[in-house]
């Protein structure tokens, strides 16, 4: 099998096997409309030349003028600039960047006709891969996006970094500046623009002024001017305070006229370079960023001054982000509540946001969580037009070091009818513009791509935006035909691979729920350091409000308005009545609403308690069987990207373990109820490294406690001569896999070989951080805990087991527990 570096994603136009292609028509030519190469049209023609060329091995020259008699021609063009009356007359009303496509057009051609020139490269994308995957079905339809606004979000700082970014440095920027090669730039706007995304914001919502600078506002031109020919348009994140911080002013007030001027200067610098910049998007008052409350103005004042500034260039619209709330909440008191804050902060001023605001709303109240209900905002503001901000970056979804497929958390929330005034009100009718008569509303991602190969640090992870592209583009598309898609264009069309990919995918948000945190009780990741591996405790006892309200008895916070901080109130009549009453709140949103003993009885008839237990066992059991399932597709994929998915679904396996055992030790620890099935703080099949024979190894204490088997590990004594620990095997002579858990962290390269009577029966090294792009922890925790696993060891008796740690750096070899598991058992 050939080598494939995922960098061309779902765009490899693989070739079709010769039995199926021969079978296609021959073309004699590509007609195209536009002979100006940053015209998307001129684009599509390339692209159809590449793709029948890598997919069906048609050699097909493009010519920029009709020839009267043309047959068998692919005609690419926008309604405008057709060169057939006949077709045109068939296309029904498009919508921008709409597109129509007939392969069953007169003279044995097929039209691709788009509304303008975006719709035209989005038509000739929509006809190769319907190709790539072998689907030679005749078409003749019209294609309209539900929504206008179709754009994604890079947290790309200006140094390199990546805000939540898991897949490598920037595209877009380095060492301050906006960096030189566009050859990874180009082949992003290829990818988005095949999904049918319009706009990139190419730097982080934690803005840094210094975009401004000269050789900046250049580079942004050439950033620009790689997109255009994708039919993308760039918008850039501003820092607020920039006339005080960066421009020499006293203030940033927005109703100073002096700051208006700056940004009015600004703005007319940037369009300079950028005549079609598509906007601006603002994070202010949020996360300790300054805005315009810190001037004593109004969140509106604030937006209409950017809104001013651009309104003079044509359809620039500011993105003006609803993620406002105060992170210095004081939990005592039972009624404070973060969630009730993008409502509080934006509902009155729905009436006062120039027509050119759009008010960008994080999907759920919080941040991103495995589970939460929709932001109630979303049935709150009437006037003002919004889009959805979701998450393709899995921040609290396991980093892309674990996978996990959105589509269906975002069809979910997609799909859910908020009742406005009693009407249906499905949250995508009202993103759309449809239900409250907008004119530009839609959808936003936040997105984490970088220069790895992978573009997003998992090969699978990919998929998300992919599906993304879909599903702003049809809210209504299905996120298992979705996948499918993606999978044979991604890496085959045999239906093993297919089924498989498809598996996985469906079952990992399920599966991540369940070993992440259950019944809406959010992700239990570290809310304060890295966000990514398991923490419960992190939750409560500080002002983010992310509150789990856990004590010795119960859990959960109670948003309603007969006790609580009346959250369910922010929802339509109808919606608030469901989540008011805990016995029509849905079970996996009930500690989202309601604060409950940890013996309260689900509709399932288990105890929340017992639901934490089970859950978080049949997730970690489920996450096992991934990379099983990966396992088949060996050989019917290429090896690099095999072996690639292999190795992270197997480290994803041993982490859900990891999760799974800090999360039930931490309850059962608070609310000392035993599991019913006895396996919480029960592992036969372990024996802990502090009981072990050391020497040149010590036991210490972790913390958080749970995330070490019985809180504590070992660590060599010193950081350079190595460390051993002994045991002799209690368990039956047979055969077994033998896990280590042990801590990979920041600071070094540890080495480690194990042993049975002095033969070493397997070995490996702790460097997971240049192998996985999550952020990674410089310490004994939940981040760093992890496991490897050595599969049918034939063991006896008696065996003398032994580690050797060669500790490295800061890494002193640390180790947790050895497990030896017999067939069947996950211990
Ligand atoms: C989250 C995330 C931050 C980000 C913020 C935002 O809190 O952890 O990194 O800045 O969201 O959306 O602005």
């Amino acid at each position: 099998m050939s080598i494939e570096t995922g960098i061309d994603g779902w765009l490899r136009y693989a070739a079709l096997p010769a039995d199926i292609s021969s079978q296609y028509r021959r073309f004699s030519s590509i007609f195209v409309s536009e002979n100006i190469k940053t015209s998307p049209v001129y684009t599509a023609g390339k692209e159809v030349q590449d793709g029948l060329r890598r997919i069906l091995g048609q050699e097909v020259g493009i010519s920029f003028e009709i020839d009267s008699n043309h047959t068998s021609a692919v005609i690419i063009s926008t309604i405008d600039t057709s060169p057939t009356t006949l077709s045109t007359a068939q296309v029904p009303k498009l919508k921008e960047d709409g597109f129509w496509l007939n392969t069953q057009a007169e003279n044995d051609c097929i039209h691709i006709i788009g509304q303008n020139e975006r719709g035209a490269l989005y038509g000739a994308f929509e006809y190769l891969m319907r190709l790539a995957q072998g689907n030679f079905e005749p078409v003749t339809a019209a294609n309209n996006p539900s929504a206008p606004i179709r754009w994604v979000n890079q947290w790309d700082n200006l140094d390199g970094s990546i805000e939540r970014g898991y897949g490598g440095l920037s595209i877009f920027f380095r060492d301050g500046e906006v960096v030189e090669d566009m050859t990874r730039v180009a082949q992003f706007a290829r990818l988005l623009s095949s999904v049918r995304l319009n706009a990139v914001v190419v730097n982080n919502v934690n803005a840094n002024p210094k975009l401004f600078s000269k050789t900046n506002l250049e580079g942004l031109r050439r950033i620009a001017d790689t997109m255009r020919p994708w039919g993308l348009r760039i918008g850039i994140s501003l820092y607020f305070d920039s006339p005080r911080e960066f421009g020499g002013l006293p203030t940033s007030d927005p109703l100073d006229p002096d700051v208006n001027n700056w940004w009015t200067d600004i703005t007319a610098k940037l369009y300079e370079k950028v005549p079609d910049l598509i906007g601006y998007t603002i994070k202010a008052n949020s996360e300790g960023q300054p805005g315009p409350l810190t001037y004593n103005r109004t969140l509106a004042d604030g937006a209409n001054m950017f809104a001013r500034a651009l309104k003079p260039y044509g359809d620039g619209v500011v993105m003006y982000r609803a993620f406002v709330y105060n992170h210095h909440l004081d939990e005592s008191k039972w009624s404070n509540d973060r969630a009730n804050a993008a409502v509080e902060y934006f509902k009155d001023l729905d009436d006062q946001f120039d027509d050119n605001v759009i008010v960008q709303i994080k999907w759920g109240p919080i941040d991103f969580q495995v589970r939460e209900p929709p932001s109630p905002l979303l049935a709150n503001l009437r006037k003002t037009k919004v889009a959805i901000e979701f998450q393709v970056a899995q921040e609290y979804l396991g980093q892309q070091s674990h996978f996990v497929y959105m589509a269906p958390l975002w069809k979910e929330v997609l799909d859910f009818d908020m009742r406005i005034d009693g009407k249906p009100s499905a949250i995508r009718d009202i993103v759309s513009g449809e239900r409250l008569n907008w004119s530009r509303s839609g959808y936003t991602t936040v997105l984490n791509i970088g220069s790895d190969n992978t573009w997003i640090g998992h090969h699978l992870s990919l998929s998300n935006l992919y599906a993304y592209g879909r599903m702003t583009w049809d809210p209504l598309s299905d996120p298992t035909s979705i996948i499918q898609d993606w999978t044979r264009l991604t890496f085959s069309l045999n239906k093993t691979v297919v089924d498989t990919v498809t598996k996985i995918s469906m079952e990992s948000w399920p599966t991540y729920e369940n070993y992440s945190g259950n019944l809406g009780i959010q992700t239990l990741c570290d809310i304060i350091y890295t966000h990514y591996g398991p923490s419960p405790g992190s939750q409560d006892g500080n002002g983010w409000g992310q509150w789990t309200r856990a004590n010795a008895t119960s859990i959960g916070m109670d948003r309603t308005v007969a006790s609580g901080s009346g959250n369910t109130a922010q929802y339509p009549q109808e919606v608030a009545k469901i989540y008011e009453n805990i016995e029509t709140t849905p079970d996996n949103l009930l500690l989202w609403f309601h604060h409950v003993p940890y013996t309260h009885r689900l509709k399932s008839g288990k105890t929340v308690i017992q639901h934490f237990y089970d859950a978080h066992y049949e997730g970690a059991a489920h996450a096992q069987t991934f990379p099983t399932e990966w396992a088949k597709l060996k050989g019917l994929i290429d090896d690099s990207r095999f072996e690639n998915v292999a190795f992270k679904l197997q480290y994803q396996a041993g982490h859900a373990i990891v999760w799974r055992d800090s999360v039930n030790n931490f309850y059962h620890g608070k609310c000392g109820i035993a599991d019913e099935k006895g396996r919480v703080a029960n592992y036969p099949w372990r024996i802990e490294a502090e009981n072990m024979r050391l020497s040149g190894y010590t036991v210490v204490s972790v913390t958080p406690a749970e995330a070490a088997s019985g809180g504590k590990a070992i660590v060599t004594e010193s950081n350079e001569n190595p460390g051993t620990a002994k045991a002799e095997v209690p368990f039956p002579s047979g055969t077994y896999d033998i896990a280590v858990n042990y801590f990979d962290h920041l600071g070094g390269v540890s080495k480690y070989e194990i042993f049975l009577n002095d033969q070493c029966v397997g070995k490996w090294s702790g460097d997971l951080p240049s192998k996985l792009g999550h952020d990674f922890s410089e310490l004994l925790d939940g981040h760093s805990a992890t496991r490897v696993t050595f599969r049918s060891v034939p063991v006896a008796k008696g065996d003398v087991f032994k580690i050797v740690g060669q500790p490295d750096g800061k890494e002193l070899a640390p180790l947790d527990y050895v497990s030896f598991l017999p067939e069947g058992i996950v211990d």
